[in-house]
């Protein structure tokens, strides 16, 4: 029965998306984000796959746009064991593939997106999953009070990554009064996040606690070859005075 559900609205969004090549959110609602129809094609195959009874999930060397394996294995390591009761707030959850191992992670997960047409494949992806709440929201346009009277301990950051934003972001974040780590993705592919990061921990507001992901073993590769030579992401531990 539920596969039946399951599978009626994502054929509608891929269908949606087949009739152009790339699909590109309005502007006023995302401004950077485009989904390439390879990464759509992507994610019909990881949907295959899992009804073929295998649970694999893209691995950022196929789509770029979401997390490494190995920034997934890093993730178990640092929170696994000791978040079962925890509540995890993700910005910017895409298709749901980090959303998914977060699910496992954590008692709950909050995802975010600005793009509705992602929640709802982010939902058909994790149908099996029931600790995921699916919020349109934009971080520049909405309103962050909204998650004020939650009880959130840990911010997976992976939205916009320029620098401007990245700061009103993490802003945002250290005004939810129960957070205490906020992982940082594309932390090493991308300048404005690093910078952004940089900034907080230099006055004192954030402390790196781990690198994760890509990087390990010295400079990475980008699936556009671009070489990268910081960890993919970082967490960070917040300091409330
Ligand atoms: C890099 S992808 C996230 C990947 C996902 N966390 C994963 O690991 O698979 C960025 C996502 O953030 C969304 N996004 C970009 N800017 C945003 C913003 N300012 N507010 C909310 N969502 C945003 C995009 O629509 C996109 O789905
Ligand atoms: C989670 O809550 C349960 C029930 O209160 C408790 O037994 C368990 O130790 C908690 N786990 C952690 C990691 O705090």
């Amino acid at each position: 029965m539920p596969k039946v559900a399951f599978l009626k609205v994502p054929i509608a969004f891929l269908l949606l998306l087949a009739g152009a090549s790339e699909f590109e959110a309005s502007p006023d609602e995302a401004p950077r984000s485009t989904v390439t129809a390879e990464a759509v094609e992507r994610y019909q195959a990881s949907i295959r796959a899992r009804m073929a009874g295998a649970d694999a999930l893209p691995d950022k060397a196929d789509d770029e746009w979401t997390s490494s394996d190995s920034l997934r294995k890093d993730l178990i390591g640092l929170v696994g064991g000791v978040s079962e009761n925890a509540t995890a707030l993700e910005v910017g959850s895409y298709f749901g593939y980090t959303t998914r191992i977060l699910s496992h992670l954590f008692k709950r997960v909050i995802a975010l997106d600005a793009v509705p047409e992602l929640l709802q494949a982010n939902r058909d992806y994790n149908y099996d999953r029931d600790n995921i709440l699916y919020i349109r929201f934009h971080t520049t346009d909405h309103d962050w009070g909204i998650f004020n009277l939650n009880s959130i301990q840990v911010v997976f950051l992976d939205a916009s990554h320029d620098f401007e934003t990245v700061m009103q972001d993490i802003d945002n974040c250290l005004r939810i009064p129960t957070v205490s780590l906020i992982i940082f993705d594309d932390y090493g592919a991308e300048e404005g996040v690093r910078r952004a990061v940089q900034q907080f921990v230099s006055a004192g507001r954030l402390r790196p606690v781990a690198l994760l992901g890509e990087g390990a073993e010295g400079p990475w590769r980008l699936r556009d070859g671009r070489e990268v030579k910081e960890r993919e992401a970082i967490a960070c531990e917040v300091l409330r005075r």
